[in-house]
């Protein structure tokens, strides 16, 4: 998968996480959990959501199908995490990353299109998750902690390929990657407009 920059570990990413973040975050165990479990939640069910609307896309179904297991897992695993720690799910809290990529999302066009725009959010909630983990397991003091963002890291760098893979069945190949460095630099653009909280992944 070319991407751009070449770095396998800011995965094409173009504003790396300001490393103040992991700082902020190691104080905020709690807020991160809850806020990743949620996360974790989110991307079962937004594969869910494209199997349901996809059914008849059999190669979408068959790739989607275990992936929504593996972030139920995941899921179960941030859980097992909080109760570690004495501490329950909790409320889940406002993802302005996620809703501001979301309106991102071009409307109109084919029903092809449509669905290569929902793989690329995808994709880009992968890859920066997969980076800010990276961030994490490097940074974390704790060390089984630090050990279950390595983890995490590499089960999320393989969904964001395999999100991009699947959105190259529907379009073609140098289509999507124009639309997937479009969809980086208006990513790069809501990073460096968030405030930096240690109580979110994102
Ligand atoms: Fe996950
Ligand atoms: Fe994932």
């Amino acid at each position: 998968m070319e991407v751009r920059r070449g770095d396998k570990f800011t995965l094409g990413l173009e504003l790396p996480t300001d490393p103040r973040w992991a700082d902020i975050a190691k104080e905020h165990t709690r807020g991160i959990l809850v806020d990743h479990a949620y996360c974790e939640q989110k991307a079962a069910s937004s594969c869910i959501s494209l199997i349901v609307q996809h059914p008849d896309r059999e190669k979408l179904v068959e790739v989607l199908a275990p992936i929504v297991a593996e972030e139920w897992s995941h899921f179960e695993r941030v859980l097992q995490e909080l109760k570690k720690r004495g501490y329950g799910l909790g409320p889940q809290r406002k993802d302005e990353y996620v809703e501001a990529l979301i309106k991102l999302v071009r409307k109109g066009g084919s029903r092809d299109q449509q669905l290569v725009e929902k793989l690329l959010l995808n994709a880009l909630i992968e890859a920066r998750s997969c980076e800010r983990f990276r961030v994490l397991w490097k940074q974390i003091d704790d060390p089984e902690l630090s050990e279950f963002y390595y983890e995490l890291m590499v089960s999320e760098a393989g969904h964001y390929k395999t999100f991009l893979h699947l959105a190259m069945e529907y379009m073609d190949k140098d289509s999507v990657l124009v639309r997937w460095h479009e969809w980086l630099a208006e990513e790069a653009e809501i990073m460096r407009g968030l405030e930096m909280r240690g109580d979110r992944i994102h």
